[in-house]
């Protein structure tokens, strides 16, 4: 155990020293909690944060360097997707895709350490419900996707086969995941396979490189940003338990997009087969000033280029055919291989940069009162997960069909966009449309044909309430036998008990 000494001399040496100002107040277990926060911080590291935090939010306040001249495209050699590439090689990526999820080489990992504050929520995000007619949760969604992957895997070569589920969680996520998934008896995936492990939390920082106390026993501490994956894999040594496991390829996806394919084989037999060490999945811009990240190459390196680094004039810049130059949204879907990231956290970790995020840290002010302001006066430091695209030797990238594929849950449903309610509509439209495809007639109580609207597309509420189980379908295959030229009276959930009935009918 650290004695108050020790703390006390090194956080001097930091500049820090106000932290422990309360100090003499202090009941013992304040005390104690407050020694516990700040003894694993190392005094010189922290110093040099503090300095950075302040250095580079005086920095952010200069004009913002545009990347504008130097950017170009993704270029169209390492550029598929759904619509753009043949329906022959779809399916050969996809056969690939299989073959490598049935030999247990790809392994899904799940960002979840955020702290969903526009979500305001005082529990992980995956934990939420977004309001479907089965009340699932978005992690008993991605359970159920995993275990539908690995049985088609496992049906197509005749393999039983595994894929394991990272999960990278925070001080504030892991314990309520951990006791979620015990409670749900981890949505019946092999406990063995579902492994949880905590990024590194880092204090926020006030305008003049002061650390601050949310508390006088408790310093204000906020996760590394999704980027502190690589650090975390390191720290948690995951990437030796990919090796044990055989893991050659990593699905890594955000936990809040309701519409995620984890392991997606058509993605993942697109990269390998490209010979790919890094691959983002993109959606096409839905207007040229969206406020998304754009993948496109700067000085011939491929990044992401956040949409505030842009003039007005580039995101509105058309090719002949009219489409948008830089067109390539980043949704946070990321392929690498292991050996990629093993490259990346044993060499670029520490060249990644740190971003800065102003917030609204609650503090205690020089007479111990607890204040909650009304302006941001603190700096989060965070790493981006794509921050490492730079140091692909062979990048690629996939474009998938937004209302397909991404709908995220950010925002509250006070929100227009990405709220509960535009996650859950995009869900059930896709239901819907994967239902009409299948041969499904809708009804309503009385018997009366519901007239059809194929080409909803998540903007709106679908005519009718149908919600697929992911362990019927996982990206509407199969499902004929169940729905087609059949009557299906709405609301309708479609999971494993109704298919059964549904088949034998
Ligand atoms: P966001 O940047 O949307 O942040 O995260 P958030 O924490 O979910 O929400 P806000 O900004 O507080 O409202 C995108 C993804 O990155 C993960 C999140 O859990 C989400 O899946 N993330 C974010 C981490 O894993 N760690 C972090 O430190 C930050």
């Amino acid at each position: 155990m650290v004695s108050e000494e020790e703390v006390r001399a090194g956080l001097e040496r930091a500049g820090q020293a106000h932290l422990l100002r309360f100090w003499a107040e202090l009941a013992p277990a304040g005390r104690a909690s407050l020694l516990a926060d700040l003894a694993p911080l190392d005094p010189d590291e922290l110093g040099e944060h503090c300095r950075r935090a302040a250095a580079a939010r005086a920095r952010e306040q200069a004009p913002l360097e545009q990347a504008d001249s130097r950017m170009r495209p993704v270029q169209p050699e390492v550029l598929g997707g759904v619509r753009r590439s043949d329906p022959q090689s779809l399916r050969r990526w996809e056969q690939e895709g299989f073959h490598q999820i049935a030999q247990n080489k790809v392994a899904v990992l799940l960002l979840a350490g955020g702290q969903g504050t526009r979500l305001g929520v005082t529990y992980p995000k995956g934990m939420y419900r977004v309001g479907l007619p089965s009340g699932k949760t978005l992690y008993e969604l991605q359970a159920e996707r995993i275990r539908r992957v690995e049985q088609m895997a496992g049906h197509k070569h005749n393999t039983q086969c595994t894929v394991p589920w990272y999960i990278m969680t925070s001080e504030f996520t892991l314990k309520p995941t951990v006791e979620f998934f015990k409670e749900n008896n981890f949505f019946k995936l092999d406990p063995a396979n579902v492994i949880m492990f905590e990024q590194r939390m880092l204090p926020a920082v006030d305008f003049n490189g002061q650390a601050i106390l949310e508390r006088k026993d408790k310093v204000a501490m906020a996760p590394d940003g999704n980027g502190g994956l690589y650090r975390a894999l390191v720290n948690n040594e995951i990437l030796e338990d990919m090796e044990r496991r055989g893991v050659e390829y990593v699905h890594v996806y955000c936990v809040d997009n309701i519409l995620v394919k984890m392991a997606d084989p058509v993605f993942i037999g697109f990269c390998v087969m490209k010979g790919a060490d890094c691959g983002a999945k993109v959606v096409e811009k839905a207007y040229p000033t969206e406020p998304v990240g754009v993948v496109c190459q700067v000085d011939g390196i491929y990044q992401v280029v956040e949409y505030s680094e842009v003039s007005l004039e580039t995101a509105q810049r058309q090719d002949e055919s009219g489409n948008l130059v830089f067109n390539a949204g980043n949704i946070c879907n990321h392929f690498f291989t292991r050996n990629f990231l093993q490259t990346i956290t044993r060499e670029f970790e520490p060249l990644l940069k740190s971003h800065v995020a102003i917030k609204k840290v609650p503090f205690v002010d020089e007479d111990g009162n607890l204040v909650k302001p009304l302006k941001p006066n603190g700096i989060k430091m965070e790493k981006f997960v794509f921050d490492v695209f730079q140091f692909s030797k062979n990048f690629v990238a996939f474009e998938v069909l937004r209302e397909e594929e991404f709908s995220p849950l950010k925002n509250a449903d006070t929100a227009s966009k990405d709220s509960p309610t535009t996650a859950r509509q995009a869900l059930l439209a896709q239901h819907y449309r994967w239902a009409l495809r299948a041969g499904a007639c809708f009804v309503d109580e009385n018997g009366v044909r519901i007239p059809e609207q194929p080409s909803t597309l998540g903007t709106e509420n679908p005519p009718v309430l149908c919600e697929i189980s992911p362990l019927v379908s996982y990206f509407g295959e199969g499902l004929e036998v169940y729905l087609k030229d059949k009557e299906i009276c709405s609301p309708f959930i479609l999971d494993e008990n109704k298919a059964k009935l549904l088949e034998k009918a």
